[in-house]
Formats: structure tokens, C-alpha cells, sequence
């Protein structure tokens, strides 16, 4: 088994990676067992397919353990289930002393992350993600949230989890076109921070249907790791992982959410971002049009015409601005990120020309 260890002083805490894993984790987890009570924090469907077996599997090792279900999609981000989650802790008897599990993608992971950073003022919890985007992204670093009315994960904390277990058989669970769509998400890791894994990205990419996700996984761990252990709160470097996001996010806003999978925004997003880096920060052409080369791998959607003038407010709304100011993420080179604070509307309208 693969672990990454998130460095945060006494807060610090292990990523484990390995296929099969989801039947290891009572054993791991026994020692954070003291006769507390547990509840798992998942979905119907999750419940059906890992939930239940893994609840019987910790019953018979003497786990004291319940769960909770949420709706499916981002709807069960909001402030109505985050009140129905916190009245189901109080009801099944919880404390200080409960642990959560998120068992779940990128929404369940968010709002119970922040259902424990608030019940009772802190509680335990521990991710298992179980969408590709969940395993590369969203369990780790501890960013959790909700969605209001202006706008999504607009209130939320940084509260990180004990642990992470991830387990990429899980994906064999999933529709492939989903787990496809969350490559966006890897190539940004090589983007952003190592040239060798995009190559290797590349080469995978030639025969997708072996695309080795286990080692993608741990190596996009293992990045994300090594930021979170730096800035841990998003004042400086954890800001790249945003590469592509901010035309992406606008994207996925402009189109409407559920017209595009947010993996595949991003991999848009990238390529604006690689045209603007082209333009203003001396990124080659060469570099440039590889990164195009290993984006256009994917099976990326057919998207209407962008008109510009309906898509740039919504760059502006994007939460990441400082006083009107967008740190927008760029590249150097390949590997390399950095983030610039005066890239123009001008300069984003005619990037979106690539996606035409
Ligand atoms: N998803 C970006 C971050 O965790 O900062």
C-alpha cells in the first residue's frame, strides 16, 4: 500500500492508496476506535454497492456505527441537508467523541467535511473518496463547504480530515465516461507540477481503456500532498491547482451544470489558460502545444459556439478574485505554475477562440 503523508504538524495525516482497500479499512481504522460513536455520511446508491458491507464488516469488529443519507448531485450541498445532517448526529446520540465517514464523491466529501468542522465545534472525520475527482482532489486538503443562493462552496471551512482511504477499484463502479471525464484533473497535476507525468499521461493516453489509475492517483496524491503541506490555506501555491479552473468553472456555469462534467471544463479551461501563458508569460509554443496534444486524448465534448460577452461574467464572478482582481494560474513551462493578478478580459475573450 501506497501512503502520503499530509504534513500539518500535529494536524498531519496519511493518504492511503491501494486497489482493494475498502476491505482493509476496519483493520486501519481499529485503532482509532475507542468505543465512540461512528456514522458513515453517504449516499443511497454508495450505501448499496460498499456502504452496508463495510458497516456489518465494523459492527462485527465492535465499531459503535450508524449512517446518514444524503440526496444525489450537488443539491445535496446546501444549507437544508447540512441542518438535516447535524439533527441526525444529535438524534443517533453523537458527541465530541463521533467520527464521520465520507463515504462519497467531491458533494458528499464537501458538506460532511463540514458538517464535522461545525457539529459540536469539531468532530473526526476521514474521507473515502469515490469518484476520480474525489481521489485526486477533493478529500484531500480539507476544504469543505456548502452552496448558498450566491453561489457555490460560498460558505465553508478548512478543516482537515484524519485520514484518507482511497481505493481505485471503486472506479470499475462507475460509468467509464464519468471516470474518463475526470482525466482533466490528472493532466492538470502534470501540468502544474511535473513535466515527466505528463509524458507519461501521454503515453497512457494512447490506450485508455489500461490508463494504470492506481499509479496516476497516487502521484496526483502525492502533488496535492506536498501543496497542502506548504499553504495549506490557499494564500500562495495551493492557488495553482486552480489551473484551468477559472475558465472552467465559468464554463460549466455558462452551459448550464450537468451539460459538461467538470473534468472536462477543466481540460477546456487548460487550453485558454496555455494560449494566455503563451502570450504573457513566455510559456513556448512548444510546450503549449504539447500540453494541447495530451488534453486532445480525451473524449472531449462537442460544445456550442461561446459567446464571449454571455461567458466573462461569470469568469468574474469567480470566487478566487481578490478586489476585482483574478489570480488567474498560468504556466512557465510544463511542471510549472504561477499566478498572475492582471491577465486581461481582453486577453481571456480571445483565448476562448481554441474551444471554437
Ligand atoms: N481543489 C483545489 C484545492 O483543493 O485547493
Amino acid at each position: 500500500m501506497k501512503t502520503i503523508q499530509v504534513e500539518l504538524g500535529l494536524r498531519s495525516y496519511q493518504v492511503h492508496v491501494k486497489s482493494g482497500l475498502i476491505e482493509k479499512i476496519p483493520v486501519l481504522l481499529s485503532k482509532n476506535n475507542h468505543g465512540q460513536k461512528w456514522v458513515i455520511i453517504s449516499q443511497h446508491g454508495l450505501l448499496e454497492l460498499f456502504g452496508f458491507e463495510l458497516i456489518s464488516v465494523l459492527r462485527r469488529q465492535h465499531f459503535n456505527i450508524d449512517y446518514v443519507t444524503l440526496p444525489m448531485g450537488e443539491a445535496a450541498k446546501s444549507i437544508k441537508e447540512f441542518s438535516s445532517i447535524i439533527s441526525q448526529l444529535s438524534e443517533l446520540g453523537c458527541d465530541r467523541s463521533t467520527t464521520v465517514l465520507a463515504l462519497g464523491g467531491g458533494v458528499v466529501g464537501d458538506i460532511s467535511g463540514f458538517a464535522a468542522s461545525t457539529f459540536m465545534r469539531g468532530i473526526e472525520y476521514f474521507h473515502i473518496p469515490t469518484t476520480l475527482l474525489a481521489m485526486v482532489d477533493s478529500s484531500i486538503g480539507g476544504k469543505t463547504g456548502i452552496n448558498i443562493v450566491a453561489g457555490k462552496n460560498m460558505v465553508g471551512t478548512f478543516y482537515q480530515p484524519k485520514g484518507v482511504f482511497v481505493d481505485p477499484n471503486i472506479l470499475s463502479s462507475l460509468p467509464r465516461t464519468e471516470v474518463i471525464a475526470g482525466l482533466g484533473e490528472v493532466i492538470k497535476y502534470g501540468a502544474i507540477k511535473d513535466a515527466d507525468f505528463l509524458r507519461e499521461i501521454y503515453t497512457w493516453l494512447n490506450d485508455i481503456d489500461s490508463f494504470p489509475f492506481e499509479e496516476a492517483i497516487r502521484r496526483c496524491c502525492e502533488i496535492k500532498a506536498g501543496i497542502i503541506s506548504i499553504d495549506e490555506q490557499e494564500n500562495d501555491l495551493r492557488r495553482i491547482l486552480n489551473f484551468g479552473h477559472t475558465i472552467g468553472h465559468a464554463l460549466e456555469a455558462y452551459l448550464g451544470y450537468g451539460k459538461i462534467r467538470h473534468g472536462e471544463a477543466v481540460a477546456l479551461g487548460m487550453k485558454c489558460s496555455s494560449w494566455i501563458s503563451e502570450r504573457i508569460n513566455n510559456f513556448s509554443n512548444k510546450d503549449a502545444e504539447y500540453l494541447n496534444a495530451v488534453i486532445n486524448k480525451l473524449p472531449l465534448p462537442k460544445i456550442p459556439t461561446i459567446n464571449a460577452d454571455h461567458l466573462i461574467p461569470f469568469v468574474k464572478m469567480d470566487k478566487k478574485s481578490k478586489k476585482g482582481n483574478l489570480n488567474f494560474v498560468v504556466l512557465d513551462c510544463l511542471g510549472n505554475a504561477t499566478i498572475c493578478k492582471n491577465v486581461s478580459e481582453e486577453l481571456i475573450r480571445n483565448s476562448l477562440e481554441v474551444l471554437n
